[in-house]
């Protein structure tokens, strides 16, 4: 964060992502309070547990160099959920993970998947990774449709954090310069 502004960390065409900060707590504990769009976690985060959230990514910033960013209208401003990258250890072994949530009226819009191609983009060339994954319950629909758009493949079941989950990876596209 410079001088209060969070920091931009990417553009696209209709989105900023940008760093969290504790004045989005609100926005967010909206999105991952509802209990329709957080049908596939254990529950809807309490509104201290969204401050958590947020307080991790920003551990995670200073830590790892990424974490899940704010999502924004470019043009309306408008805080409109999380995407962004982070280490998840699966079966013991630590991967970089894609992840997206994003409020309830403007599903199905694409902003989900314009905002994960971006992190995916700058995971295979900033980052250099070789590797990138999404985990999502069995039935999570919109995950998954999200992941496959970004290029992944169902890769295989595993139990994550006490719950079945379905792991899509895909590997670094052949010709992504790393820098
Ligand atoms: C997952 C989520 C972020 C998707 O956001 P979105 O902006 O609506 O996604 P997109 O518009 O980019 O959708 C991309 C594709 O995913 C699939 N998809 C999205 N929503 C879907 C739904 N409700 N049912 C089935 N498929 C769906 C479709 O294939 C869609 O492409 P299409 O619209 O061209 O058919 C959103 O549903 C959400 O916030 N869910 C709750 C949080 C969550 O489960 N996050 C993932 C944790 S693993």
């Amino acid at each position: 964060m410079v001088s209060g502004r969070p920091e931009v960390v990417m553009e696209t065409k209709r989105l900023l992502l940008r760093e969290l900060q504790l004045a989005d707590l609100d926005a967010l504990a909206a999105i991952l309070g509802d209990p329709i769009g957080m049908r596939y976690y254990p529950h809807p985060f309490r509104r201290a547990e969204t401050r958590d959230w947020i307080l991790r990514n920003q551990t995670r910033y200073a830590e790892d160099g990424h974490g899940l960013w704010a999502v924004v209208l470019k043009e309306a401003g408008q805080f409109v959920g999380d995407c962004g990258l982070t280490i998840q250890t699966v079966e013991g072994t630590p991967e970089l993970e894609v992840g997206y949530h994003i409020e309830r009226s403007h599903w199905r819009q694409g902003l989900a998947t314009e905002a994960a191609m971006a992190c995916r983009d700058h995971a295979f060339t900033r980052f250099g990774s070789d590797r990138l994954i999404c985990i999502s319950s069995p039935g999570n629909a919109a995950s998954q449709g999200v992941a496959g758009k970004l290029g992944m493949t169902f890769e295989k079941n595993v139990v994550y954090k006490n719950l079945p989950q379905v792991i899509m990876s895909m590997s670094r596209p052949q010709g992504a310069v790393s820098s």
